[in-house]
């Protein structure tokens, strides 16, 4: 293993040794491309979406019959740049120099786009300049067909899908499901990080997705699983850590993957050598106070009652009955209309969520380390 590099990713995706578990998921999407079937994928943010893309994408890196394309629209504000963005990444994807990619990129050259290099990275991008949206549907069906027309599987996975529903033409899903359709060797992977959104566009009848893709549900990981993978990085890399270490780190971030690898990758840059409860608690009371700012600045962006259901929740840790006059009055949270109003609130500003995934559903805050300062409060 390298020297220098921090074994726990707080971005991106290295490789399987850096990944945890996900087999499960992995399967199944995987047989999904088999299969032909398009697969959405929900969850909840920072638990791995894009990870797992990633990670499914570098099972087929040296399998020529397969090529695999990511693009995360977020950015993306309408058709024009959609469009844009697609091409950018399919030129990117396939070296232009012989066989399948220079068919490629001559067929997406033909349609005329215009190509700048990104100031800070160098990597070409690809404009079109077209007069009607109409001509945009157009290229899009026709870079999606030309690399359908390939002896190749394509999968393309979009990540941030929900973006479309920002986009002022409105017929986008519907133009999107029906370039989709007619594919034969094309498949698909969406996600996004918002889910209330991610539902609109696939769990709605009247929908032009509805029904056609997969659900893919991407749970928290287990945690006697992360803790293993946890133990033995932290063993390969020649530092010692106890099981109440691990437990306790798995505690203070509940297992949400992105809280967890932020915590292990601050306590691995650390340097300590043989971890004790007292290194974990004190990094963990550290990496609360490096985000305090940032905490007071949430404070600053709501309601006075928001904040004190905010705190209320954090404070249980999950609530499952936030309308019961005991979690109320506990918390003296006023009537039952003014937790809606606050709960719907803090959920459209993403810093609440309800995970309605399991038997039970419940409410709990996004942000581990928020939550975990709210306590101590
Ligand atoms: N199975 C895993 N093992 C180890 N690290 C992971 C795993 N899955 C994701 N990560 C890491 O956790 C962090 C969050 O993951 P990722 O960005 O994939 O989440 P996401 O669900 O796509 O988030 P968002 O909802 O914000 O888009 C990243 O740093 C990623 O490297
Ligand atoms: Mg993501």
């Amino acid at each position: 293993m390298e020297k220098e590099f921090n074994p726990f990713l707080v971005t991106g995706y290295k490789d399987a040794a850096h990944f945890c578990d996900r087999i499960e998921e992995t399967a199944i999407l995987k047989k999904n491309i088999q299969n032909n079937i398009n697969t959405t994928l929900f969850a909840v943010r920072r638990i791995g979406k894009t990870g797992l893309i990633q990670h499914v994408f570098n099972t087929y890196a040296h399998n020529k019959k397969v090529a695999c394309i990511y693009v995360d629209i977020l950015g993306s504000r309408n058709l024009k740049e959609f469009t844009n963005q697609l091409a950018t990444v399919i030129y990117n994807r396939f070296p232009e120099n012989k066989g399948l990619g220079k068919k490629i990129v001559d067929a997406i050259k033909s349609l005329r786009p215009l190509i700048s290099f990104d100031s800070l990275t160098g990597a070409p991008e690809l404009t079109f300049e077209l007069e009607e949206t109409k001509r945009y549907e157009k290229t899009i069906q026709q870079l999606f067909s030309f690399l359908d027309q390939q002896n190749i599987k394509i999968v393309f996975a979009i990540d941030e899908f929900q973006q479309i529903l920002e986009y002022p033409e409105k017929n986008t899903e519907a133009v999107l499901r029906t370039h989709i359709q007619s594919l034969k060797n094309t498949n698909f992977i969406f996600c996004g990080s918002n889910q209330k959104m991610m539902h609109e566009i696939f769990n709605s009848a009247k929908r032009p997705f509805f029904a056609s893709c997969s659900n893919l549900h991407l749970d928290f990981i287990d945690k006697k699983i992360y803790a293993d993978f946890i133990t033995s990085i932290f063993v390969n890399n020649k530092k010692k850590i106890t099981k109440q270490c691990v437990d306790f780190i798995l505690e203070f971030t509940y297992a949400h993957t992105f809280y967890t690898q932020f915590f292990c990758n601050y306590l691995f840059s650390s340097g300590i050598k043989h971890i004790q409860l007292t290194d974990v608690q004190s990094i963990a009371a550290e990496i609360l106070k490096l985000n305090e700012n940032t905490f007071y600045q949430y404070r600053n962006l709501l309601t006075s009652p928001q904040w004190q259901l905010l705190q209320a929740i954090s404070k249980e840790g999950r609530v499952y009955k936030v309308h019961s006059t005991v979690f109320i009055n506990k918390y003296k949270l006023g009537t039952s209309s003014m937790v809606s109003r606050s709960l719907e609130a803090l959920q459209e500003k993403e810093m609440v969520f309800y995970n309605t995934a399991v038997a039970q559903p419940y409410y709990e805050t996004y942000d581990k380390f928020l939550m975990r300062w709210m306590q101590h409060k």
